[in-house]
Formats: C-alpha cells, structure tokens, sequence
C-alpha cells in the first residue's frame, strides 16, 4: 500500500513540474527549446573544445576512395559539432524539431567549410527517407538519452551505413 508520504510526494512533484507539462502540452516547448539549447550550446562547446576534437579527429578517415564523405547526424540540434568536421564533408541534418532551423542556419554560416544537405524533420527511429548504405558516417550527441526507441535509432543507423 502505497504510503501517505510517497502520495504527498508524488503530488508535489506533479505540481513542481505543472508548469512544464503544460510547456509540453501546448507545444511552446518544443519552441523555446531551440533558443535555450543554442544558448548552453556556447559555453558547453568552450568546455568541450578538446574533447570534441579528438573524438571527431578520425571521421575524415572514413573518407570514400574519391575523398567524398556522406555525414549524417542524427539530433542534431543547433549544429554545434559541425566546426569539428573536416574540410569538404558533406553534412545532412536531422532533427524531429522543425524551430532548430534558425540556429541551425547559423552554426552553417559559421562553418563554410562543409557541404549542407537538406535539413530533414524526422526522428531517428524512422528515416526512411534515407537511402540504405548512403553514408559513411553516423554523428548522434547528447541525443539517446531522449529517443523513445534506442534499439530502433541503432538498427536506422545500421541500414543506412555504407558496408
Ligand atoms: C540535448 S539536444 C542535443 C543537440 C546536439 N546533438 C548537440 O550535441 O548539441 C537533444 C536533441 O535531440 C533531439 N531529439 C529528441 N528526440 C529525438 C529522436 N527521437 N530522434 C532524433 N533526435 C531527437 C532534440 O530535438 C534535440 O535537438
Ligand atoms: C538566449 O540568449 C539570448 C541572447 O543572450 C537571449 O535573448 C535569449 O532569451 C536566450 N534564450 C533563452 C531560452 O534563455
């Protein structure tokens, strides 16, 4: 039996948090989430500078053996790992949220040196529109922690590796 002390708990977590279901319910969230991830993004990618650069340090190796590299990037938010990608690459974005395309634009301004694909809508249980095999690199940060179906991001990004 549940005791008074988890009911009354429970209850005021419930109205702690009323104020962001009801973000999520109306859907403003999903509009203000850009501005505020945009905004972390900054300081979060001074401190990871390093880090960043040596994770992203080999994805130029997998490079096509005319030099041309498909990138994908699953979440990807206001495109803050974009300056870690090499020269040339080409880059397609995808993210289920729609409003990250002004930030997102800008992150592409501030790195000339890619190739942008189309921005796509989707989730990263279901990118059918992705061609099987089409590319040779998969990028997914601070992403899985908030897919519904981790099992089903991992097999799209399967599919849609090259071999
Ligand atoms: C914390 S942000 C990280 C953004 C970016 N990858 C970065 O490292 O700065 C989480 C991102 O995951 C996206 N997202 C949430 N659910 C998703 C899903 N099912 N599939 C793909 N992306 C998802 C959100 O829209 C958001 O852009
Ligand atoms: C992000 O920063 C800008 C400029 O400093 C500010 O106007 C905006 O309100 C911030 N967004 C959030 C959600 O904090």
């Amino acid at each position: 039996m549940e005791s008074c002390l988890m009911k009354f708990c429970r209850l005021l977590c419930l109205a702690l948090t009323l104020p962001l279901h009801l973000l999520a319910i109306t859907g403003l969230y999903k509009r203000w989430f850009p501005s505020l991830a945009y905004n972390i993004t900054i300081s979060y990618n001074e401190k990871m500078h390093k880090t960043k650069r040596d994770l992203f340090r080999n994805v130029g190796k997998f490079a096509d053996s005319d030099g041309a590299l498909r990138l994908l990037e699953i979440g990807c938010g206001s495109g803050a790992n974009f300056k870690f990608y090499p020269y040339g690459c080409t880059v397609i974005c995808t993210d289920p949220n729609p409003h990250f395309d002004k930030y997102l634009r800008r992150s592409m301004d501030a790195s000339k040196h890619l190739t942008y694909d189309k921005f796509m809508v989707v989730s990263g249980e279901d990118m059918k529109e992705v061609k099987d095999e089409s590319v040779d690199v998969v990028v997914c940060t601070l992403v899985l922690c908030s897919v519904r179906d981790v099992q089903r991001v991992l097999q799209e990004v399967r599919r849609i590796l090259k071999t």
